[in-house]
């Protein structure tokens, strides 16, 4: 029986991007936020195209894949609507049983964690520390610096991504 040398890609963390093969960047603008902010007039007066975060991950497993592993870096930007900070979109996983490290790299913000039942939590992020999300909970981070809240983060590859959910509920609890 032949047996074939694996290639495992060479990737790395470099001035808070993720670097190698593999890996697939995506942003979002303040415009694919909408919704999200409470102050409508604020967020109206700012430009649809200005860049909220970036998100680099590597998924070295098609969508859907059991087994695998899913990881990669998010850089989300300083700024305000209104009296908000910028914040990610947030969002369940598909399969809810399904939890994600995050580690923070550098910045300052929180981890906005809510459960279907409404259980809530928010956890302070900053350099070194590691917040752990737990299973079933909806987690959308938000940067309080005036600097990239830069974070790491893994979760199971198969685990989907729910923001329908959060779009029409929203974070019930605060
Ligand atoms: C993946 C995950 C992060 C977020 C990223 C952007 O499960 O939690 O990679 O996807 O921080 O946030 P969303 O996806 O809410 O726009
Ligand atoms: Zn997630």
């Amino acid at each position: 029986m032949e047996h074939k040398k694996i290639v495992i890609p060479s990737l790395s963390f470099f001035q808070d991007e993720l670097k190698g093969e593999g890996v697939v960047k995506s942003r979002r603008t303040l415009g694919e936020l909408a919704g999200i902010f409470e102050n409508q007039d604020a967020y109206s007066q700012l430009p649809l195209d200005q860049l909220a975060y970036e998100v680099y991950s590597y998924l070295p497993e098609r969508e859907g894949t059991p087994g695998g592993l899913y990881f990669g870096i998010t850089q989300l930007y300083p700024g305000k609507v209104g009296d908000e900070y910028f914040m990610t979109k947030g969002h369940f996983h598909t399969i809810l049983d399904t939890g994600e490290v995050y580690y923070c790299l550098s910045g300052h913000g929180y981890m906005l964690l809510e459960s279907p039942e409404g259980d809530w939590s928010l956890q302070e992020m900053t350099p070194g520390e590691a917040v752990y999300v737990p299973k079933r909970y909806a987690h959308r981070s938000i940067n309080i610096g005036d600097t990239p809240l830069v974070t790491f983060f893994v979760f199971r590859g198969d685990a989907g991504h729910d923001y329908g959910t959060i779009e029409t509920k929203g974070y019930r609890n605060l």
